[in-house]
């Protein structure tokens, strides 16, 4: 499974490069607004900045809600960086917008999905990823990582060729289930990768192997 970092935070980016496990960075207008990009002209800076240190896909979102809107905004997008994935909401318009922009060859991650029918939609429209959210779906009582393995299911029954991101990750647990569920790709936040990394039993066989080696060597 792939992991992408799910941020707009240069550091967290430039941190997370520096580990080499990191294949794609996701953002989105919330995660924009932290870090007090706003305005188009900000966000393309970042994008660009971030397109300098990951080579991979990076995730943008349109802001539109009209399909001629997204379509404009995703056409635009698409010449920001070497690699953009345009993300478009899982709406009546937004499906009208990723057919259109899927003809003209740009990349679409669909975003806001909640159901296997949102996702059996955006394939036919032609989506190169679906977005399911865990964290959402389970913050309401049902159960994300059961949505991205019904994804995964449908999609390796019926040979649909549009890949399966776990987003809205919270934890690392959710991406073992993720990794479990058959998702090809998760998107994380900097804190769950930090959490992945960390072991105590690591920490503590370290300390005992460095510790053990001194004492044979004098120290
Ligand atoms: O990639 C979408 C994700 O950022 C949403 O996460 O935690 O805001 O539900 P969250």
């Amino acid at each position: 499974m792939q992991l992408f970092l799910d941020t707009a935070n240069i550091d967290e980016i430039r941190q997370g490069a520096e580990l080499g496990v990191i294949s794609g960075v996701t953002t989105n207008p919330s995660l924009a607004a932290q870090e007090g990009i706003g305005a188009a002209a900000g966000y393309r800076a970042a994008v660009q900045e971030i397109a300098d240190i990951i080579d991979g896909p990076i995730s943008v979102e349109v802001v539109s809600t009209d399909a001629a809107g997204m379509i404009a905004e995703g056409r635009d997008i698409a010449e920001w960086i070497p690699n953009p994935w345009v993300k478009i909401p899982s709406t009546a318009e937004g499906f009208k917008a990723i057919a259109a922009l899927a003809r003209d060859g740009i990349r679409v991650n669909q975003t806001l999905v909640f159901s296997v029918n949102q996702a059996l939609l955006g394939a036919n429209a032609g989506s190169t990823v679906v977005s399911p959210f865990v964290g959402r779906l389970d913050d309401i009582g049902q159960d994300g990582i059961a949505l991205v393995a019904d994804i995964v299911a449908v999609y390796q029954k019926q040979n649909v060729a549009t890949q399966v991101m776990a987003a809205s990750i919270r934890g690392p647990r959710h991406c073992v289930l993720a990794a479990q569920a058959g998702a090809p790709i998760s998107t994380i936040p900097y804190n769950v990768l930090t959490q992945m990394i960390k072991h105590p039993l690591t920490d503590a066989g370290l300390a005992r192997f460095l510790q053990d080696w001194q004492q044979a060597s004098g120290g």
